[in-house]
């Protein structure tokens, strides 16, 4: 706890001023433990995989090994560093994602298409387990967005969906467009759900809902605190529900004139 003002008990422009100052910094504090537990989660993160990354160097150098053993190590130290590189991405692109200025090359696309080659890209890795992608959207569907991070998004939620989503199940893409101006993108599964206590913390960066943090069991926790980095730059928003008859769905939220910075939704924490 930081040391703050005191307040006097006038009712006056002193007094309100001092409160006004005490709340500022309330929740310049805020922000700064923020960021330092972020540092924190970062490091654990990139630890676990240089640790690893080490000990398959280390016996790929032992004298004696067989060239299996050497090919296995290999592999593995590979696999890690495929984990680093994707660490380093996500963390670079939250970073960037605060100045959507910078950060969105926004264009016109057409939003079926999108889905369409996202669905296509998941249904490799889904139909080893029976798992089925549909798409419904409306055809003429178009978005003013960055086509490479809204496809990215996407692809975060697939990846959710499809790795929860239980053998022989569907997981369903759904785009619709409201009248009041937003284009929204859902994608929803069959799984277990989410745990209720988790669905208020699921945006923030490296929560998960598994306990165990196996080495690949899960990710690192940044899918969805990507999407929502990516739906606010565009001045939209990513929700997180429990469907009725089970399974989680995911969406987000576009403005149909998605306009980069726009300063009703410039959050200023
Ligand atoms: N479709 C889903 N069904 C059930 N739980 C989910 C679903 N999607 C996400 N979760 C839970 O939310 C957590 C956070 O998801 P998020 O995508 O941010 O991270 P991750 O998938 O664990 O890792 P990453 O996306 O960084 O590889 C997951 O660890 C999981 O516990
Ligand atoms: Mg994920």
């Amino acid at each position: 706890t930081g040391r703050r003002l005191a307040v006097p008990s006038t009712r006056d422009e002193i007094a309100a001023l001092g409160a006004t100052l005490n709340g500022l910094l309330a929740r310049l504090q805020e922000a700064l433990e923020r960021e330092r537990g972020f540092v924190a989660d970062a490091g654990h993160e990139l630890r676990t995989p240089l640790a690893i990354l080490r000990t398959e160097l280390e016996l790929a150098a032992r004298p004696g090994r067989s060239w299996e053993e050497l090919v296995e190590a290999v592999s593995h130290a590979g696999n890690e560093t495929d984990r680093l590189i994707r660490l380093a991405e996500d963390l670079l692109l939250l970073a960037r994602a605060d100045n959507a200025q910078t950060f969105l090359r926004p264009g016109p696309l057409a939003l079926p298409d999108l889905l369409a080659t996202a669905a296509r890209g998941a249904r490799t890795r889904a139909a080893e387990r029976g798992v089925s992608v549909v798409v419904h959207s409306p055809s003429p569907l178009s978005v003013a967005a960055d086509p490479d991070r809204l496809r990215q998004a996407v692809d975060n939620l697939l990846d959710n969906a499809t790795r929860h989503a239980p053998a022989g199940s569907v997981v369903e893409i759904t785009a619709t467009s409201s009248p009041t101006g937003t284009v929204t993108v859902e994608v929803a599964d069959r799984g277990p759900g989410f745990p209720e206590e988790f669905l208020p913390h699921a945006f923030e960066r490296f929560h998960r809902a598994e306990t165990a943090r196996t080495r690949d069991g899960g990710g690192t926790g940044l899918g969805l605190s990507i999407l929502q980095a990516i739906a606010q730059a565009h001045g939209g928003q990513a929700t997180a529900r429990n469907r009725s008859g089970g399974g989680a769905a995911v969406t987000l939220e576009l403005p149909t004139d998605a306009a980069p910075d726009h300063p009703q939704h410039r959050s200023c924490t």
